[in-house]
């Protein structure tokens, strides 16, 4: 059972039971109807109490049932309210620790509320693309008021019950529990209370919703709305139902509410929010690494190497109240580290982000050293030194000869091949990827480069590291790139393609970010700089010397046009400014190179533009799925969202591809393969991608 039904006294209690939040699955549901219909057969009972087990009131709809049929079966949640509205004994919600979704609406059918301090109140669906589905914007503004109850809505953030219950007038909350240990003696004290009620018992659906402002107040809301809500759909329809909520009889807000509901359920905006929302669960998951295996402690960690990526990745262990041990090879190094960390949370600290006594506390478990010795007893050692193999090795020899047994020796390389690396050591099962993104104090991507010998209990311990300093940890196989730079390479080379075709960095750039991504892929490589690129196509011409390539980065890069940090790069930059400016020398170097092809220039569309790109990625993304780098395409999804600023609403590249169907997508590379500089291998769909769009499946 899924929910208990206890009687103390006159009052029955039903306890939802279905941890980990008590989801409103099937059988909770069926189980609390049941205790309903049970409690009001009893004579002895006089009114009933619903509350939940464990960690929450209800965390609302249970996500193991998204989008199965049941769902929806009944009695499904509507239904539930309506059991626990008609029933002929007072239902009072004993509400604590969380109440989202499907569980305030549960709750707000009660016909009396008791709330313990401290519980998170909340109507999240906004986040996956839709409105409350079960009366949330009909009742919450008539018990809460209108306007907190839009806040609420359209943000989706959980508001504290102590603070709800100090909105004026509100009756949301009849009563606040001095505690939460003591919510389950003054619940069944208020029900005691309220057993004798007269009929009819008070209803949320019957009081009134109304805003002072009237119409105005709702203009209002959707201005601000729009401006937030970009290419997002549900949050104006939030606006829409709350507004039903003071014009509609209830009913027919009910009706309308339903309705909208629905048809956001069929955008693929939504489709793509609920995807990415299992995509991050399942990301957590190895296959063959199950739950039970055991994981190493880890109390201290050392960090090899204080640069860009040295500094930021040490904040996140210092941010999560863990220990690090920095070491450099010079004092000069150390110094100019530290002050960067410093920098960074003085930054924090002046935007009122960061109180000046967490900082003084982060930066107390923060050491340095010269020294290997200073390292031996760290549980995680994480190397970031110099992209070179032979840098590389001598650290993890070093490593090997010193760290204590059990310590994970860990390398933040993002293309170099982790199985030699492991090879340096006379532990290979103790050595990992962790690639981090930068900047690596910011970004949430981890991808965890799992190598051949990569032990499975050091897989478990660094998927929960990854946890505790709050990265989307992705596991990727070992491979040039690993998940997210192997893929992004493609989309690179096509973006050179297109200026040898004819576009521009700046209309390469708009097209793309008009489609959603944060920074288009030129912009991209003037913040992180143009000389990082050309390093590794340096050496990528020697491992693939056939790879096809446009010249015209490698020319910029001639012209030590770097990017923001050599004041100019595909674009002109102003002293001390970042925005891009459009650069005739880049132009005319653009033209020249066309004309040594031999290719007449083009007007090319914004829409190839963005397939190109996207379809690059998607390419490239089947045939890592095919070579088991990735082992989900919603994995790949992940690392394109959480690291490389692809459109949330857009789910990820494979995502968008499956919405776009996988039949158009082939059809449209092979119409690419006419293009002059795109040779034919190029858009040859990747077999997966060939097999699954003739059998009219998709990768998801
Ligand atoms: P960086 O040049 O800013 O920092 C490297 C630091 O390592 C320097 O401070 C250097 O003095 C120190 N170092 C070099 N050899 C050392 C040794 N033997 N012992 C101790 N310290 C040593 O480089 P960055 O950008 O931080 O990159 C470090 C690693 O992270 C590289 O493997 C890089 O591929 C990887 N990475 C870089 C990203 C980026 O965006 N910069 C993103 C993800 C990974």
């Amino acid at each position: 059972m899924t929910a208990e039904y206890k009687v103390h006294g006159d009052v029955a209690v039903i306890t939802m039971t279905n941890p980990p939040v008590n989801g409103l699955g099937y059988a909770t549901r069926v189980a609390i109807t049941q205790g309903l219909a049970q409690a009001n057969d009893d004579p002895a009972v006089k009114a009933i109490v619903i509350t939940g087990a464990g960690r929450a009131f209800s965390g609302g709809a249970d996500i193991k049932e998204f989008g199965t049929p049941k769902a929806i079966a009944e009695p499904n949640l509507l239904s539930v309210i309506l059991a626990v509205e008609n029933s002929a004994k007072p239902v009072v919600a004993a509400v604590h620790s969380v109440a989202m979704g499907g569980g305030l609406e549960l709750a707000l059918g009660c016909h009396f509320r008791i709330a313990a301090p401290g519980a998170n109140i909340a109507l999240p669906e906004v986040k996956l693309g839709l409105i409350p589905g079960a009366g949330g914007t009909q009742r919450l503004p008539r018990a809460l008021g209108v306007e907190p109850a839009l806040n609420m809505i359209v943000s989706g953030e959980p508001v504290k019950s102590e603070l709800l219950a100090q909105v004026p007038g509100q009756k949301l909350f009849d009563r606040m529990a001095a505690s939460p240990e003591s919510l389950a003696e003054e619940a069944l004290a208020f029900a005691r209370s309220v057993a004798n009620t007269p009929q009819p018992f008070p209803l949320v659906r019957n009081l009134p919703s109304r805003h002072p402002l009237g119409d105005a107040y709702f203009q209002f809301a959707r201005n601000m709305v729009k401006g937030m809500a970009k290419n997002l759909p549900a949050p104006g329809k939030c606006v829409d139902a709350v507004e039903a909520s003071t014009k509609k009889k209830f009913d027919e807000g009910m009706a309308y509410e339903r309705e909208l509901f629905m048809n956001l359920m069929l955008t693929p905006e939504s489709r793509a929010l609920r995807h990415l929302f299992m995509a991050e669960r399942a990301a957590s998951k190895i296959a063959d690494v199950p739950e039970d295996t055991p994981q190493r402690a880890i109390g201290k960690v050392a960090v090899i190497g204080a640069g860009t990526m040295g500094g930021g990745i040490s904040m996140n262990f210092l941010n999560a109240g863990i220990p690090v041990t920095i070491l450099e090879m010079k004092q000069e190094a150390l110094d100019r580290g530290i002050a960067i960390i410093r920098k960074n949370y003085e930054a924090q600290v002046k935007k009122g982000k960061l109180k000046q006594d967490k900082y003084e506390e982060r930066m107390s478990l923060l050491k340095t050293t010269l020294s290997y010795d200073d390292l031996k007893d760290a549980d995680l050692v994480i190397e970031a030194v110099f992209e070179e193999m032979g840098v590389k090795q001598k650290v993890f020899e070093t490593l090997d000869g010193l760290m204590k047994p059990g310590a994970i020796l860990a390398s933040n390389t993002s293309t170099l091949d982790v199985d030699r690396i492991a090879s340096f050591t006379k532990r290979p099962e103790d050595v990992v990827g962790l690639h981090f993104f930068s900047p690596a104090n910011v970004m949430k991507l981890l991808e965890v480069v799992r190598g051949a010998k990569t032990g499975k209990d050091v897989l478990a311990t660094v998927m929960n590291v990854a946890k505790k300093i709050r990265k989307t940890a992705v596991v990727s196989g070992v491979c040039d790139g690993f998940i997210g730079n192997r893929m992004i390479e493609q989309y690179s080379r096509q973006a050179g393609f297109l200026l040898d075709e004819g576009a521009t960095p700046q209309q390469v750039d708009r097209a793309i970010e008009k489609f959603g991504f944060a920074m288009g892929p030129f912009r991209m490589g003037d913040l992180a700089g143009n000389d990082i690129g050309w390093a590794i196509r340096k050496r990528r011409a020697q491992e693939r010397p056939n790879m096809l390539y446009s010249k015209t980065a490698d020319k910029l890069c001639e012209l030590g046009r770097f990017g923001q940090k050599t004041g100019a790069g595909w674009y002109d930059y102003k002293e001390g400014k970042r925005d891009a400016i459009a650069s005739k020398l880049v132009e005319e170097m653009i033209a020249e190179h066309r004309k040594s092809l031999g290719i007449v220039p083009r007007k090319i569309a914004d829409e190839e533009i963005v397939q190109r790109l996207v379809f690059a990625l998607v390419n490239e993304g089947a045939r890592i799925l095919e070579d088991g780098i990735a082992s989900k395409a919603s994995d790949i999804d992940m690392v394109y969202i959480t690291g490389y600023g692809f459109p949330m609403y857009r789910g990820g590249p494979m995502l968008y591809a499956d919405q776009v169907g996988l039949f158009n997508v082939v059809q449209a590379m092979k119409r690419f393969q006419k293009n002059p500089r795109d040779d034919a291998s190029f858009w040859e769909p990747a077999p997966l991608l060939a097999r699954l769009a003739a059998e009219g499946k998709t990768f998801n």
